[in-house]
């Protein structure tokens, strides 16, 4: 078996990374995390990648005159690691076509909602003012528009009375844990591609 060389963009915490990184760990998982970047050099889950032996790179958009030529050299990191696949995993920045048309049928995201419901910013505050009895996340192929290619993997949880969006997140990040490195699993197998 050929494993599909991974790259993690990150913004922050990383457990999600700390998934794919676990997940990877199995010698008969399909893909191997072979680097992460963050835009923010202080993101936390940089330093839990460096710690793993896996190399790490930070990029800030803000020390190029273009978010174009942020991408450019995002791409030419991530293919200076001869990444096959990209995951996003806590990446907060909107991505511009042209990355996206790069990588495209090959870069996945996980997003704290059961899409298409709540694309965007505070989905758990948002499912919650909704009165919605049921949230969760969705794993799905990066296309132009946010939060909008097909999904691969959903996973449901209940919202139960009392909850408030921190402890709403909790329960979603446990099954986010669950469906993101599963996912990864079909892609990298070739068990499923982009419609
Ligand atoms: C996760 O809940 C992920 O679904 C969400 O950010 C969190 C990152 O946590 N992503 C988005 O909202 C993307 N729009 P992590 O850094 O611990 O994986």
């Amino acid at each position: 078996m050929t494993r599909k060389r991974v790259g993690i963009l990150i913004s922050g915490r990383g457990s999600n990374m700390s998934t794919l990184i676990e997940a990877a760990r199995s010698p008969d998982y399909p893909a191997e995390i072979v680097g992460v970047l963050s835009n923010r050099a202080a993101a936390p889950g940089l330093a839990t990648a460096a710690a793993e032996g896996i190399a790490t790179a930070s990029l800030a958009q803000s020390k190029f005159p273009t978010r174009d030529m942020f991408e450019d050299v995002m791409t030419q990191t991530l293919e200076s690691w001869d990444v096959d696949i990209v995951c996003l995993a806590g990446f907060m920045r909107i991505l511009g076509d042209d990355f996206v048309h790069h990588w495209a049928g090959r870069m996945i995201n996980i997003h704290p909602s059961l899409l298409p419901l709540y694309k965007g910013l505070h989905t758990h505050e948002r499912a919650l003012a909704d009165g919605a009895r049921v949230h969760g996340c969705t794993v799905h192929f990066v296309t132009p528009g946010l939060d909008e290619g097909a999904a691969i993997l959903q996973a449901e949880v209940p919202v139960l009375p009392g909850d408030t969006a921190d402890s709403l997140a909790a329960r979603v990040l446990i099954e986010e844990h669950r469906i993101y490195p599963e996912a990864l699993r079909l892609l990298a197998s070739g068990k499923i591609a982009a419609p």
